[in-house]
């Protein structure tokens, strides 16, 4: 049966794990319920589980039925954030303060519906661990699966990530080789002056007026001393300083976040910040100190691997909605510390338009039914799943990986015809070594070629 039919049978179920989880969200390192619903199901799928990875994490592994192959991991968020729902549908959080604002309930419920697929069909060769990690958001669960040892107990060859877009329709995919997300950095600066009547503002040392100057001059950061072409983001987000109307207080406290994708860019960015507070303060008399805190690395996406999951996708949805063309996004997502360890991809899934501009993180915003109904969404990862392990239903292994090397060679031709219209390029591939080399002809011998496959030349070759 193909598989877009398969599971479009347990679409409704995964809608109502996905509305579940989704009722009833818990934050970085609590998810306590979540994770019993997951091991629960990964079980009832017959998948072998491990509990308690990174506290609250699971890991299932699935052998496909031949031998050999690759292993692979496909890794889904479970946490929601600490933000009050606004929504009044029946699946809106029955809690408080914590929310599933970034879609995480959405992600789970995809790649349960994957890991019961395969796991009922396990037409592959090799190896897939399914990856429900904890603390996306701020805490950093997959730094902490990577120091616990994941991909030493789990050794894998890659490993593949998704996450909804806002914005981005349905039923499309976009992914980019290199950078995706930016490097993720917070700061604190407390700046110290001398508490004084506000009336008599030249008895103290203002550290109001020092954090002005502070956060002014932070701004040159990215204007001054970051490559034009380069990206980067300095905020200052909190201000935490003063009590009353007619008071100058001794100390204020200043916090925010950088972003950056270059290493040599992120290594500029902390003493930077800290050269200018500290000459600010200087300035006025005050003294600084400061903590920074590098948090993810950027989201970086290996050539290959990308490749796959891009094929994968063209496969579900046509090439024309695998989007190549979106710029990275300087938000951050910790996927980034399995990247740092395996090649691999994170591509997004359109979650289609905004309503009400309600972006990711947005009291109103909820992970789209609608998008995951959308042909080819859900089983976006068990495509890749395929690409990598070679189940193509009748298709053999050998065939679906000359049919993804094709694809391939088909795509780096497109490229380079686009890159050097010029001339001709040809394609010189040899699949079984992955490797692919183009020869630009002279026009002459461009023209020449044509020439010889006019319907008179062709001809004259033409078997009877
Ligand atoms: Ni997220």
């Amino acid at each position: 049966m193909p598989i877009i039919n398969r599971i479009a049978d347990f679409q409704p179920e995964m809608a109502e794990w996905r509305h579940d989880l989704h009722a009833h969200p818990e934050t970085a390192f609590e998810e306590r319920r979540t994770s019993d619903k997951v091991a629960e199901l990964l079980q009832s799928f017959g998948i072998p589980i491990e509990r308690g990875v990174a506290k609250t994490g699971i890991i299932g592994s699935l052998e496909g039925s031949r031998p050999g192959g690759r292993a692979i991991a496909l890794r889904a968020d479970m946490d929601a954030l600490p933000i009050t729902e606004r929504n009044q549908f029946a699946h809106a959080s029955q809690h408080q303060g914590r929310m599933h604002a970034c879609g995480h309930d959405g992600h789970t419920a995809m790649l349960l519906g994957a890991a019961r697929y395969l796991a009922e069909t396990r037409n592959f060769a090799g190896t897939i661990h399914f990856i429900f990690q904890p603390a996306e958001e701020n805490e950093g669960g997959a730094r902490l699966m990577v120091e616990e040892g994941v991909f030493e107990r789990y050794p894998v060859d890659a490993v593949y990530g998704m996450h909804n877009w806002p914005g981005l329709p349905a039923g499309q995919f976009a992914i980019r080789p290199g950078p995706m997300m930016a490097a993720f950095d917070i700061f604190e600066i407390t700046i110290t002056g001398r508490g004084a009547h506000a009336a008599m503002p030249h008895l103290g040392i203002d550290p109001i007026v020092a954090a002005a100057q502070v956060i002014n001059g932070l701004q040159t950061i990215t204007s001054r001393n970051t490559h034009p072409l380069e990206g980067a983001v300095v905020s200052v987000t909190q201000i935490h300083g003063g009590d009353t109307w007619n008071v100058i207080p001794e100390a204020l406290v200043l916090r925010g976040t950088t972003r950056s994708f270059d290493p040599a860019v992120r290594d500029m960015i902390e003493p930077a910040i800290r050269r200018i507070a500290e000459g600010a303060c200087a300035s006025l008399g005050a003294t600084m100190a400061m903590r920074y805190e590098r948090r993810y690395p950027p989201t970086v996406n290996s050539p290959a691997e990308t490749e796959t999951a891009a094929a994968a996708a063209a496969e579900l949805v046509g090439d024309g909605n695998v989007r190549r063309d979106l710029l990275p996004s300087m938000g951050a997502e910790d996927f980034a510390c399995f990247l740092e360890k395996k090649p691999g991809a994170y591509i997004w899934i359109g979650n289609g338009a905004a309503v009400d501009q309600a972006m990711l993180h947005n009291p109103h915003y909820d992970f789209n039914d609608e998008a995951s109904e959308a042909p080819g969404v859900p089983p976006m990862l068990q495509c890749i799943a395929q690409e990598v392990a070679g189940d193509h239903g009748q298709e053999d292994h050998q065939a679906g990986i000359d049919r993804q090397q094709r694809r391939r060679g088909d795509q780096l031709l497109g490229i380079a015809q686009h890159a050097a219209p010029a001339g001709e390029w040809r394609l010189h591939a040899e699949p079984e070594k992955a490797q692919y080399r183009f020869e630009q002809d002279h026009i002459a011998d461009a023209q020449r070629r044509r020439d010889d496959q006019r319907p008179e030349h062709v001809g004259q070759n033409m078997q009877p």
